[in-house]
């Protein structure tokens, strides 16, 4: 194999993208970074060594850090793979950028032993271990692709981790181009510690039950952009609720079937492609909806007030806003919410 090929594999199987200097310098002077500078730090997926530059250019000096790749001994990391290494102590930060990749674990350097987090995603690896490397006041700070936040599938992961006792305390939209190497990985900056708190989405704080029942962050995002000319914001006439339960939910909601449609109720479909952001008015006692679905309540019911701001182009920008979400079931487009709020 000639020498790009190989490189080109370490690259997506190491997922070696680092980080630019310029997102580190904008990490290190946020309010969370703790002042101490003689605290005890890790690295644990190093890289060319850019975290470790610019935390020694802010003072740090108690730092330690893991690479697997020997081509970056240059920068005095432990040439090794952190997740098999044996490390005896705990670390008052642990900050970096773990890789990661869509190249599954199984197939891939890192063989198939069984994990907590029932995971082969490398980064949640990476995770699980630095959970357990935190000292009791420690902090972790990762760059970390958002897909914890968006998959239904990691939901376990993040109620292991509050049910452990640990709290992400900040999840922060990073923008595209914050790596040397490629520009449209989505990723947000996670701050985890043991400090009980609400969870701060985007500057927005968001009680830790909702995060768990939900952890779109998007749900969160730019809330207060939609807003419309009269101060009225969508939460001021919807308000979410859980899936009405009490009934089997079939795996695709099938729209023909709603006979019924209560004005009270709406439905706003949530997974991916074509069918991110189309809602409809739905009947409790009838409803035959999947969890690709969110639902509201509208608060003071369906008045004209309510159709005119569904029906409004700021609105249908944050319903799909709110709606969207990766790696959820598909759903058959004879499925699609056809009703049209009138
Ligand atoms: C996303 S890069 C980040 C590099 C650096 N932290 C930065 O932000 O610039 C991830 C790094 O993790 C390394 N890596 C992958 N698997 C590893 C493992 N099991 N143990 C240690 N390092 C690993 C890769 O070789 C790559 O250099």
């Amino acid at each position: 194999m000639k020498r790009g090929g190989l490189i080109g594999i370490r690259l997506k199987e190491l997922g070696q993208y680092n980080t630019k200097r310029s997102i580190i310098q904008f990490i290190l002077k946020q309010d969370f970074m703790p002042k101490d500078k003689t605290i005890s730090i890790l690295e644990p997926s190093s890289g060319e060594g850019n975290f470790i530059v610019e935390l020694k250019n802010n003072g740090y000096r108690n730092l330690t850090s893991y690479e697997v790749d020997k081509r970056y001994s240059y920068t005095g990391s432990i040439i090794g793979d952190f997740l098999k290494a044996d490390v005896d102590r705990k670390f008052d930060l642990i900050i970096g950028n773990p890789p990661f990749t869509s190249v599954k674990l199984s197939k891939s350097y890192y063989g198939n032993s069984e994990t907590e987090f029932r995971t082969r995603f490398i980064e949640m690896l990476f995770l699980e271990k630095s959970l357990k490397l935190m000292g009791e006041n420690g902090l972790i700070i990762f760059i970390f692709p958002n897909r914890l936040f968006l998959d239904k599938k990691f939901n376990n992961i993040l109620r292991l981790i509050y049910q452990k006792e640990f709290y992400i305390n900040r999840i922060v939209d990073l923008p595209l181009n914050i790596f040397t190497n490629t520009d449209s990985t989505s990723s947000v900056l996670i701050v985890i510690s043991r400090k009980k708190s609400g969870v701060f989405v985007n500057g927005h704080s968001v009680p830790i039950k909702e995060f768990l029942e939900d952890s779109n962050y998007y749900l969160y995002k730019d809330k207060s952009k939609f807003i419309d000319k009269h101060g009225i914001s969508l939460g001021d006439l919807i308000e979410k609720i859980s899936p009405p339960c009490g009934k089997i939910m079939i795996t695709a909601g099938r729209l023909e079937d709603i006979k019924k449609k209560d004005p009270g109720f709406l439905a706003i479909v949530r997974n991916g492609n074509s069918s991110v952001g189309r809602f409809s008015l739905y009947d409790p006692s009838e409803y035959k909806f999947n969890e690709c679905f969110y639902f509201y309540k509208i608060k003071n019911g369906y008045t004209g007030k309510v159709i005119s701001l569904l029906g409004s182009k700021l609105y249908k920008d944050y319903i799909q806003l709110i709606s969207k979400r990766t790696g959820s079931k598909s759903i058959r487009s004879v499925d699609l919410l056809k009703l049209s709020v009138k």
